[in-house]
């Protein structure tokens, strides 16, 4: 797809609204919203507010596999989410499983990684060739032969997700990705996205609970309740706002923080996105 210049979203959600066949309430009402390309963007809200069912819809998944009632449109790149078929959208949007079991079959790792680009029909030249490309960006050579049952949980994310980036998607969906991962290997990841985002241009939408994790690297924040988007900014705009609370959104400490410091008066001259920038905007002279 060529380049439409900045000003065109890379996905646009217009007038949603979905209700799952049988099912009494609408679980997305009205949804409006545009991510720009190169943009990662958190998804929040509590449990049961729509996060999934707005990621189904933006990966085809809705209303492709799962009957319902569904007004409004999705644009990706260009293209009618409803209007196009699935193969054509797995190329255009990557979508990482909360469970990377579900996305990881084969004998060994490279084989894994290839397993999309396989159904794609790529010569089996450039298909090496990307392969080898991903397993050096997410560094993961080492594992290549290996099966990928024995592998760890964060491992198996990152093969997971080294078999989404091989097929060179412009948008990619993480699902929770940090809920199965010890805090460490949760933050590498932190930093994979970070990567691949400078380095590759990829935009990445990313449902999360843990926002101290991304808000460092994220542009911005869209909160969800009820089926419908209620806030999106900034991680300080919203996080800094007193109905980011109501919506049941756990604040980190440093914007809780920064917003105490404001309501008496103290107004940091930069707002922190870390503990670290918190420390050194307090030791500022
Ligand atoms: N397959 C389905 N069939 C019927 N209803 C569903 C289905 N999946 C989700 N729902 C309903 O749609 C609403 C939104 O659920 P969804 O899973 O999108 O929320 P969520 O924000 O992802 O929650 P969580 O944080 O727990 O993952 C809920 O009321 C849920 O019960
Ligand atoms: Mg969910």
């Amino acid at each position: 797809m060529a380049s439409k210049g900045p000003e065109v979203p890379l996905l646009s959600v217009e007038g949603l609204s979905f209700s799952y066949l049988d099912s009494p309430r609408a679980a997305l009402t009205d949804v409006n919203l545009k991510i720009n390309r190169g943009e990662i963007v958190i998804l929040a809200g509590q449990s049961g507010c729509g996060k999934s069912t707005l990621l189904r819809c933006v990966n085809g998944l809705i209303p492709h596999m799962y009957p319902g009632d569904y007004k409004g449109r999705i644009v990706v790149d260009g293209d009618v989410v409803a209007e196009t078929p699935m193969g054509k959208l797995a190329q255009m949007v990557g979508f990482l499983f909360q469970n990377p079991e579900n996305q990881i079959f084969m004998f060994s790792v490279e084989r894994d990684i290839a397993f999309g680009l396989e159904n794609q029909g790529l010569p089996r030249q450039e298909m090496r060739r990307r392969v080898d490309e991903v397993m050096g960006l997410l560094h993961i050579e080492p594992l290549a032969l290996r099966p990928p049952h024995e592998l760890s949980d964060g491992q198996k994310q990152r093969v997971a997700l080294a078999g989404i980036i091989a097929m060179r998607p412009n948008l990619v969906i993480l699902d929770e990705p940090t809920s199965l991962l010890d805090p460490k290997t949760a933050s590498e990841l932190v930093s994979l996205v970070s990567k691949l985002n400078k380095e590759l241009g990829i935009t990445f939408v990313i449902v999360e609970h843990r926002l101290e994790l991304l808000t460092p690297i994220a542009d911005r924040i869209v909160v969800m309740d009820k089926g419908r988007v209620v806030m999106e900014g900034t991680p300080t705009e919203v996080l800094t706002n007193p109905a980011s609370s109501t919506h049941g959104l756990a604040i980190p400490p440093v914007f809780s923080l920064y917003s105490e410091l404001a309501e008496r008066g103290s107004r940091l001259p930069r707002a922190p996105l870390t503990p670290e920038e918190m420390a050194q905007e307090l030791n500022a002279p």
